[in-house]
């Protein structure tokens, strides 16, 4: 396990080497993850992969922080982030109050907020009163209902365009770094060279200063879609079935347990 990070020392990264981040939903895997990650993501991703919703919209803030508090605990050497969910920073009031409850009722170590130009007031309001926070652009799966499904960016010049000055607006406010979602890479690249944050990639590719994976993506858990940009690491959903099948067929023939397994 290396040192962990900080807001600083993931700034400084910038240029120098790519950041690894993976998502964590709770502290068995953040143990497990966070030996090799800089970050550690409680997105709140996790309402699909761990509570078997068909988006991230229902997700709540007491999901979150009940999540972020379990990440926090299994792996304390961790930099992690937490998500702020749908509709829990609509104002600049509304904001502050959510986040604030992330720094007081948990160890995390900054919050999400999902948009461009438009959340830069909001970026702004929590930097400028100690929240640290981490921007996201491009694909914004919180948009996925109002845009009729997860649409890739970056596909026109005015996209491009469009993603240079969000990502800007963001650092300005005062993100000290940016997830850039489903963008295609040439202008990922772009928008990376565009700021002085890191800008870390999910399906986004090669060119921007760091990866971010759905943990359960990662190692093949997670079977009801496989988007793209994912690599599977492991193929964890055969693995476990595989265990699972064979500890039942002991079960079942009286193979286990055995006198080692017996008090
Ligand atoms: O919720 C999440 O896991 C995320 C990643 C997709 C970056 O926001």
């Amino acid at each position: 396990m290396t040192k962990k990070m900080t807001v600083t020392s993931i700034q400084k990264t910038k240029g120098e080497k790519p950041l690894v981040m993976v998502t964590a939903y709770d502290a068995l895997f953040a143990r497990l993850l966070g030996e090799s990650a800089d970050i550690l993501l409680v997105g709140d991703s996790l309402n699909m992969s761990f509570s078997g919703k068909k988006d991230t919209l229902s997700a709540t803030m007491d999901q979150m922080l009940y999540h972020t508090d379990a990440v926090c605990s299994g792996s304390p050497e961790s930099f992690v982030i937490c998500d702020m969910p749908y509709g829990t920073y609509t104002t600049k009031e509304e904001a502050l109050a959510n986040a604030l409850r992330v720094y007081r009722e948990t160890a995390a170590d900054a919050v999400k907020i999902e948009g461009g130009i438009q959340k830069a007031e909001i970026v702004k309001h929590l930097t400028s009163n100690g929240i640290a926070v981490c921007g996201h652009i491009g694909l914004l799966p919180q948009f996925v209902r109002f845009e009729g499904g997860y649409k890739v960016k970056g596909k026109t010049q005015q996209e491009g365009v469009k993603l240079i000055e969000d990502a800007r607006a963001i650092e300005d406010a005062g993100a000290f770094c940016i997830v850039i979602e489903g963008v295609k890479a040439e202008i990922a690249a772009e928008v990376a060279k565009s700021v002085s944050v890191p800008v870390i990639g999910i399906g986004a590719g090669a060119g921007v200063d760091g990866q971010v994976l759905v943990f359960s993506d990662m190692l093949g858990l997670f079977e009801a879609f496989t988007p793209k940009f994912v690599k599977k690491y492991l193929e964890g959903a055969a693995l476990v079935k595989e265990a699972m099948a064979c500890y039942k067929d002991e079960v079942q023939k009286r193979a286990f347990p055995q006198d080692i397994h017996t008090y």
